[in-house]
């Protein structure tokens, strides 16, 4: 054990001298020779110099790096006030005590309990505590109301180069196969590591892992692999349906705002080192034999982490607040130690601490960031690993930019909007584009139409909205409010916010405040008045047995749009099928739903087991928004001092929340986000079309439409 690990360390010390890079030159002393065994006595003195300035590791070291640190009581005890305080502003906690049919089963967490059970248990490490408090936020399957801290999650991101698929043979039987793209793949982004997998396989199959392409997976670790796919479904959370949280597991496909990436899926990519190497019972393709390989996890540094080299700057640079992880008062004086994140002052304003782990690309000028948002938040950042080259579909059409690329089948008539997020590009860009491209297809010839949403996370809740009134012409399910009504939770602290501003609108002269008035519009879709307490009186409702208290109705903010939308319909949305794996979040729920329910939309998810029900989209929310923000409105109104403001959080963390909760379609007086939302058509993958776009749409075209 111990002389395994030494010789891993020294060949790891080797070879980033012979790489030459640049951890080497700063961790190891002028002459390496006589240098050596001095250096590998500090690093396995500190676990955490092991992994520093490296961009592979083995999990097990980074877990020993991780589990170092025990449990600093004082950054417990304030982790837990702040998120249980953020929480008063998380529109569902009740409601996730226990969901409505269809979700029962799914969504079950008392999280004030669960919070004050986490206060009294003793842990290992912080590492320990850290996971249990994330898998108790992930219990609610919303992904609205995550919890990250940027010292753990995807510090090291775990990868294996077999990412899996569920595919369909002739004879409809579903099994869970190594995707036949998988090699190709793991080449292009694992290059720099893809010998280590090679030399692991056993025997004969050493320096094989092409074969493995394909291969039908008949265990995971000795057992059924659904028993693995259904273990993570339980801690993956960010979606209610089961269905949904099953297709996280396997490969997939997104439009890219630097084009078309691959979704590794969580069995071949995770965001804590859970697992050191997987034990597969394979049946390669072409071949009868049933073969066992072991294939280790292999740890690659994460986009979001700073370096370093050991403990002491691990923690310092990766665990500790930054500059954004809290809120500022939006008008306070700039000072040079407090970056102020004023929305009209690109120079100068700190990014938002949630950004990197939003699910869609986040804008990133001040105008921009005006727009109100309803974006999911994973603790696996979306990365930007290329589609292979032969999936990608070819011969897009005018319009398509960034996250938005238009085709149009060989039939003719099928248009296709591949849409990647609702955000990605500009407020304006998306807008036009959408509109340039649709009716583009339409004047080539296009009479149906595909969106294919696959890992769509959301953004731009008005980008939502001006797709459905662009694609289903002016109506009454159109104009004004094209997406849903909602309504804000109404708790102590916010209204003394609201308060504070209706009070003195001199507050906020630059209308930056969520809860400024004028930023809404009453049920009957007209703006509020400044100066007006919009939070008075509350609604009070009982949840679940609990007594909680939200908002008026809210109406639509996003009309009139500022480009004119046509006066006609651009389809028969009798024609018109969402596509997707069902990982289609927040505003690309907003659209899927409205476009589902109101207008007779077809939804299809592709990939899903067939005996389990398939929700086309999930995390509906409204709007989202996190910690940060809600305590720049704090600082903003001058409330900071009040017993029930969360403090500042002295880790490196964020917790996002449901900020506004969209009401339902068929029940109006209900949250659509526990209404069910059943795909029509759950298109089975065969190995022919399976993570090709152009080939699925084909497929939909000739089967849905
Ligand atoms: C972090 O370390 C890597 C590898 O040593 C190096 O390439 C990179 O430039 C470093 N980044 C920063 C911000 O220091
Ligand atoms: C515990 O955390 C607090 C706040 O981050 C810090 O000031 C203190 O030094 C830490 N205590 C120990 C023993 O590390
Ligand atoms: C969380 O806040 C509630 C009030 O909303 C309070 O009753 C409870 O004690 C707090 N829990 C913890 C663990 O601080
Ligand atoms: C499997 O056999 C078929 C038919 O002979 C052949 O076309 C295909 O290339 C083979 N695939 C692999 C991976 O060997
Ligand atoms: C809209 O509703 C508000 C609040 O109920 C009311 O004051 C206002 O007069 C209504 N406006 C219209 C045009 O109906
Ligand atoms: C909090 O209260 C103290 C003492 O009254 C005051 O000096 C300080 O400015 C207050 N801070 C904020 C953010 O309101």
């Amino acid at each position: 054990m111990i002389a395994g690990r030494f010789l891993t360390l020294l060949s790891a010390v080797l070879a980033s001298v012979r790489l030459g890079s640049a951890d080497a030159t700063s961790s190891l002393p002028r002459d390496v020779t006589s240098g050596l065994s001095r250096d590998v006595e500090e690093r396995a003195a500190d676990p955490c110099a092991t992994i520093g300035g490296k961009t592979w590791v083995s999990p097990s070291d980074v877990r020993a790096c991780y589990q170092s640190f025990p449990v600093n009581e004082t950054e417990k005890a304030n982790i837990i006030e702040v998120v249980n305080k953020t929480l008063a502003f998380h529109t569902s906690v009740n409601y996730e005590k226990l969901a409505p049919p269809p979700f029962t089963l799914d969504v079950h967490e008392d999280l004030l309990r669960d919070l004050a059970r986490i206060q009294h248990q003793k842990y290992a490490s912080d590492y320990d505590l850290h996971i249990d408090l994330s898998r108790t936020l992930k219990r609610l399957d919303d992904g609205h109301c995550v919890y990250i801290n940027y010292c753990y999650d995807s510090l090291f991101v775990n990868y294996l180069p077999t990412p899996l698929v569920l595919l369909t043979d002739d004879a409809g039987h579903q099994s869970v196969h190594i995707a036949p793209e998988a090699f190709t793949v793991a080449t292009a982004e694992f290059a720099d590591e893809v010998q280590t997998w090679q030399d692991a396989l056993p025997g004969a199959l050493k320096g094989q892992l092409a074969s493995l392409s394909g291969a039908k997976v008949l265990a995971i670790n000795g057992q059924d692999p659904w028993i693995a796919v259904d273990a993570n479904a339980a801690i993956a959370g960010s979606f209610q349906g089961l269905g949904t949280r099953q297709n996280g597991y396997f490969a997939s496909y997104n439009a890219g705002a630097g084009g078309w990436t691959y979704s590794l899926g969580q069995f071949a990519q995770q965001s804590l080192p859970l697992s050191d190497s997987v034990r597969l019972t394979i049946q390669r393709v072409n071949s009868t034999k049933i073969e066992t390989v072991s294939l280790p996890y292999r740890s690659r540094f994460g986009t979001t982490g700073t370096n370093f080299t050991d403990s002491a700057s691990y923690r310092a640079n990766n665990c500790v607040a930054g500059d954004s992880t809290n809120g500022v008062d939006y008008y306070a004086e700039p000072s040079s130690t407090t970056p102020v994140r004023r929305e009209d002052a690109p120079s100068t304003a700190a990014v938002n601490p949630a950004n990197k782990f939003r699910q869609a690309p986040m804008p990133d000028t001040a105008t921009q960031r005006r727009y109100p948002m309803n974006v999911m938040l994973d603790s696996a950042p979306q990365l930007d690993i290329a589609l292979p080259p032969t999936l990608v579909p070819t011969d897009p059409q005018p319009g398509s930019a960034s996250v938005v690329q238009f085709y149009l089948l060989d039939d003719g008539k099928t248009g296709v909007l591949a849409l990647g997020s609702f955000s990605g590009d500009s407020f304006e860009n998306l807008e036009t584009n959408l509109l340039t491209g649709l009716q583009g297809l339409k004047a080539k010839g296009a009479t149906q139409l595909i969106v294919d949403v696959s890992n769509n996370g959301g953004g731009y809740i008005c980008i939502a909205h001006w797709l459905h009134r662009i694609i289903a012409g002016p109506k009454s399910t159109t104009v004004p409010q094209a997406g849903l009504d909602t309504q804000t939770r109404d708790g102590p602290l916010a209204q003394l916010i609201v308060k504070a501003i209706a009070a003195d609108p001199s507050l906020d002269p630059d209308e930056f405040l969520l809860y400024n008035p004028v930023a809404w519009t009453f049920a009957n879709d007209t703006k509020m008045p400044a100066g007006y307490d919009w939070l008075q009186p509350p609604v009070k409702k009982t949840v679940n047995g609990v007594a909680d208290a939200f908002s008026q109705r809210l109406g639509q903010e996003c009309q009139p749009f500022d480009i004119d939308a046509p006066a006609e319909a651009l389809f028969d949305t009798s024609k018109v099928a969402i596509v997707g794996n069902g990982r289609c979040a927040s505003s690309c729920s907003l659209f899927s739903i409205t476009l589902a329910k109101e207008e007779g939309a077809k939804t299809v998810v592709y990939g899903g087991k067939r005996d389990v029900p398939q929700q086309y989209c999930g995390t509906v929310g409204g709007q989202s928004t996190d910690f940060s923000t809600i305590d720049s409105e704090v600082k903003t109104t001058h409330l900071k001092n009040n017993s029930l403001a969360p403090p500042d959080f002295l880790t490196n963390s964020v917790q996002g929340i449901t900020w506004r909760l969209g009401f339902g379609i068929d029940n109006k007086n209900e949250p659509e986000e526990w209404q069910n939302h059943p795909a029509d058509v759950n298109l089975a993958l065969t190995a022919d079309i399976v993570s090709n776009p152009a080939a699925i749409w084909k497929k939909v075209a000739e089967t849905v439409l």
